[in-house]
């Protein structure tokens, strides 16, 4: 039989030209922390103009942080706090994408805890300090990839010891999220890719976690599945296409959310998060695609059933003399209709010499046996060599 625990006390406010709502709804403060990236995009596209424009509506003063990066640093948690702290921000707001929502939730438990950041980190080096309270976070997405706007995730990296870390704890639930999918029109096609597969991998593996116990993340995953494999390609094809993106933010900004707030993803996020650590300039997405078939193929034997329920959600019927092939199949085709098959990693810096690194920071260090299944040193090994061009 199946259970349902389930905890999702975020406020969402989705749909186009929602994010005027940011003028007149209830916000959880007078003061809040503005974090956005360094690269000034936010503001290029008007997009920050406006949010600023629409907080001083509704009666709220802002601080603006603006000198995050691609892959979030501890550093950069600890300076945005600072500010807050120093200013008198009662509350905080992620805009963009993961970088800066994901900035915003670890200011939060700064904004409302001693020390630094990874004091209250649960695996790696952290000191595992419970994170009893944190400011109230309110994220804007431009983006539809993580679904840290409906999660209670955060990921950091720490740039003294390469260490990507998940901080996973209720009190960074965003209490309101807008995601407005008219602000992500302008999103470039690769990263609109990226953050397209980041978000069918978060519901696919979950589905794998999940292994059919509750059932509505069952019901989100496979109506997200469903959902991402129909409209990713459409809205790699035109990106002005409002209906594709909203379908895309609906399945990975919501869904993607509550999925990954009810179970864990797999190692393959494990693994691509110690790529990312290690190598700061390569985005989330692109190092869950630069390994993705070889880790599929190589989990098939392990979850067949599950992988071939994948499959069928996307179109591929199974085939009983391949078990668990259904999902690499229908995986495969959606990366090569949509150029990101075979990606190299060896133009990301990336050599063969540093793959021991990455599989004993995975095993060792962040640690993948709480996995339902047995992957091993050796495995990942594989996986890595097998992927690498
Ligand atoms: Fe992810």
């Amino acid at each position: 039989m199946f259970v349902v625990d389930t905890y999702t006390p975020t406020r969402v406010v989705f749909g186009p030209g929602r994010l005027n709502d940011l003028a007149t709804m209830e916000l959880p403060g007078k003061k809040a922390l503005l974090c956005v990236m360094g690269d000034g995009l936010m503001e290029k596209l008007g997009i920050q103009g406006r949010v600023l424009e629409l907080l001083k509506k509704n009666g709220v003063e802002t601080v603006i942080y603006d000198k995050i990066i691609v892959n979030p640093v501890q550093t950069d948690v600890m300076n945005a706090a600072e500010l807050a702290k120093k200013e008198g921000c009662d509350f905080v707001i992620g805009l963009g994408g993961g970088g800066s929502v994901d900035t915003a939730k670890a200011v939060a438990i700064m904004m409302r805890n001693p020390g630094i950041l990874w004091d209250y980190a649960s695996t790696g080096t952290g000191s595992r300090k419970p994170v009893k309270e944190a400011a109230p976070v309110v994220t804007i997405s431009t983006t539809s990839g993580t679904g840290t706007e409906t999660d209670p995730y955060c990921v950091i990296t720490n740039e003294a010891t390469q260490e990507k870390l998940d901080f996973a704890v209720d009190p960074i639930y965003p209490v309101l999220s807008f995601i407005d999918p008219e602000l992500m029109l302008t999103l470039p096609r690769s990263l609109t890719l990226y953050q397209g597969f980041d978000a069918l991998f978060h519901v696919s593996e979950c589905y794998i976690s999940n292994e059919n116990s509750n059932r509505l993340l069952d019901v989100y995953s496979r109506e997200a599945v469903e959902v991402i494999s129909k409209w990713l390609p459409v809205v790699a094809q035109d990106g002005n296409n409002l209906e594709a993106r909203t379908w895309m933010a609906y399945a990975a900004d919501i869904l993607g959310g509550y999925t990954q707030a009810i179970v864990n993803t797999t190692s393959h996020h494990i693994i691509a998060q110690t790529i990312g650590g290690m190598f700061p300039g390569v985005t989330h997405g692109l190092s869950l695609l630069f390994i993705a078939e070889a880790y599929y193929k190589k989990v098939k034997a392990l979850r067949p059933q599950l992988l071939d329920d994948l499959g069928e959600f996307m179109g591929i019927k199974a085939d009983p003399a391949d078990p668990g092939q259904g999902f690499v199949t229908a995986l495969t085709e959606l990366m090569e209709r949509t150029g990101v098959r075979h990606l190299p990693m060896s133009e990301y810096g990336i050599k063969p010499e540093d793959f021991r690194r990455i599989v004993d920071l995975t095993v060792d260090n962040t640690g993948i046996e709480w996995e339902k299944y047995t992957l091993t040193k050796d495995d990942i090994m594989d996986i890595l060599k097998e992927s690498y061009c």
